[in-house]
């Protein structure tokens, strides 16, 4: 880790990852890690603060995520945000209740001490975004209050003689009109860090360890065409040249015209790809399946399997490399604590892949976000149409096709696809909503076309806003819109009568329906 980090427990907050990219944002490098990494993990990380974050537990519950008071003893600042908070003041002793009023959404945050290094420049009252379902009753007697909102009298306080700071409002929230102020007077002023991560020697960094790495063997790359994975090997390509051996697997699950619309973009940054025809056999692999989770480890197993095979084509293949980012190291290393609470869907991810054990695994985006992924690669001169692509899940239509996937099925899919991303980018919407995709459903309804009766699929139409694509809403479209999107897909797909659109947020629902 570098020598000036900040650290950030995770306690499984949504908010947890914002955290990490507003400090960074800040120019302070800050990984997030499982709450449950043992102190001397930890001090081997060397951060300069430390901050906890919320967490949907209640500190009182009886398998809440808890730390050792050893942390405090560290001489390293800390800073608790919400349930943070909380558990600093129960582990000092303090009495922490469900409170009377739930508090979602803003609040007037008034500084009661305002001679305090975390509000530095803060005006004595300030809109922040609160979300919290217990308070503090009686505060430990190590800490003074600082702050406080109408309904939450103990809203932020501090150590009397430690650094160690709380707050219950969410400062990295854009809603918190000072939080990045507060989060930059913990880090610089308190934290004492300089503010050095810049993107600009990242690159440059990262062609000579690549270099230094792969020496004189061969790399095989797992290319979907997205983002990731065009970043990921425009910079090894850079580093290694030819020896960078990228594969693209046409499962037959890809929206019309990817395959050679990717092609073509490779060809203009000037590095090749191999194209393997694969879709015969991800069909037939499906025949029968109708489990979301069966279909993706049989997906990735086959994924896992055509890599295994090409790598023995080449001579010397030592390294497979993948377009890993920040967010998915991430999610694989929550608590497992949490994990188990929390396992919704296996991610397409085929590194680990006990066929795939013997290659080492190369992944140069692993310590970025997206949108730092985004900028290096407008430096690079990747291409505007791969950089602000949205995502495509590594299964693509065969987990959008409800049920068991087929050719018919497939070819409706495509076809109100296509439809979809023409009026998108008709229409500008492309660019303003986060992903849009379509659904089918193994349901067939009555409908009239032409005055004839019908009895075909339903389909879903989901457009998303989000950040992180950890939580999100659906966009607010214009109805005209939807009904145009409606009208041509009725009309022009045959085997389709029925258009729904999917107002479910992330929570509960996942973007993805499988
Ligand atoms: P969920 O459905 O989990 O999706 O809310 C979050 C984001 O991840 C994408 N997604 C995947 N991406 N392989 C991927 O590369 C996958 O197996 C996969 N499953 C979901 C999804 O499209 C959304 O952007």
């Amino acid at each position: 880790m570098k020598k000036n980090s900040i650290l950030i427990l995770d306690f499984g907050s949504q908010y947890s990852q914002m955290i990490t990219r507003r400090i960074r944002e800040i120019g302070v490098y800050a990984i997030l890690c499982p709450y449950d990494i043992s102190i001397q993990n930890l001090l081997s990380k060397k951060p300069k603060g430390i901050l906890l974050s919320g967490s949907p537990f209640s500190v009182y519950e009886e398998n809440s995520p808890l730390i050792s008071k050893e942390i405090f003893q560290l001489n390293i600042p800390i800073l608790g945000i919400c349930y943070g908070m909380q558990l600093i003041s129960f582990l000092f002793g303090g009495k922490i209740e469900k409170s009377k009023y739930k508090e979602y959404g803003k609040s007037y945050f008034f500084i009661d001490h305002s001679k305090n290094d975390l509000f530095f420049g803060i005006p004595e009252k300030s809109v922040v975004w609160m979300s919290h379902f217990d308070e503090i009753k009686d505060l430990p007697k190590e800490f003074k209050k600082i702050g406080h909102t109408d309904s939450c009298s103990i809203a932020a306080l501090i150590h009397k003689t430690k650094d160690i700071y709380a707050v219950q409002f969410h400062p990295e929230v854009d809603n918190t009109k000072f939080g990045i102020s507060i989060l930059k007077n913990f880090i610089i002023r308190i934290c004492k860090c300089n503010r050095n991560w810049k993107l600009n020697q990242f690159v440059q960094n990262t062609v000579n360890k690549i270099r230094k790495r792969v020496d004189n063997k061969k790399v095989i790359l797992g290319f979907s065409g997205g983002v990731d994975s065009f970043v990921s090997a425009y910079i090894i390509h850079k580093a290694i040249g030819n020896a960078l051996n990228c594969i693209f697997v046409d499962t037959g699950f890809l929206i019309k015209k990817e395959r050679e619309k990717i092609f073509f973009l490779c060809k203009k940054m000037n590095f090749s790809i191999k194209i393997i025809d694969a879709k015969k056999r991800f069909l037939s692999i499906l025949t029968g399946i109708v489990d979301p989770e069966k279909k993706r480890k049989i997906i990735g197993n086959e994924f896992a399997d055509i890599f295994q095979k090409e790598s023995k084509k080449i001579q010397n293949a030592e390294f497979l490399a993948q377009g890993t980012i920040y967010s998915d190291v991430i999610e694989s290393s929550i608590s497992k604590k949490l994990k188990k609470n929390f396992f919704i869907k296996s991610h397409h991810n085929v590194g680990g892949l006990p066929q795939l054990r013997k290659l080492k695994l190369l992944e140069p985006l692993k310590e970025l976000f997206k949108d730092e992924v985004r900028k290096i690669g407008k430096k690079l001169g990747i291409p505007k149409e791969i950089l602000h692509k949205h995502p495509f899940p590594g299964p693509g239509f065969s987990i959008r096709i409800l049920g068991e996937v087929d050719r018919k099925k497939i070819s409706i899919l495509k076809k109100s696809e296509s439809i979809l991303s023409q009026e998108l980018e008709k229409s500008n919407f492309y660019n303003i909503v986060n992903q849009a995709f379509i659904i089918l459903l193994p349901v067939k309804s009555v409908g009239v076309k032409g005055d004839k009766r019908t009895y075909e699929y339903t389909a879903v139409l989901r457009v998303i806003k989000t950040e992180d694509f950890m939580t999100a809403t659906f966009a607010r479209l214009p109805y005209d819109f939807l009904e145009k999107i409606s009208n041509r897909i009725i009309n022009e797909v045959d085997g389709i009568n029925r258009l729904v659109y999917d107002i479910t947020s992330k929570p509960p629902a996942t973007i993805e329906w499988e």
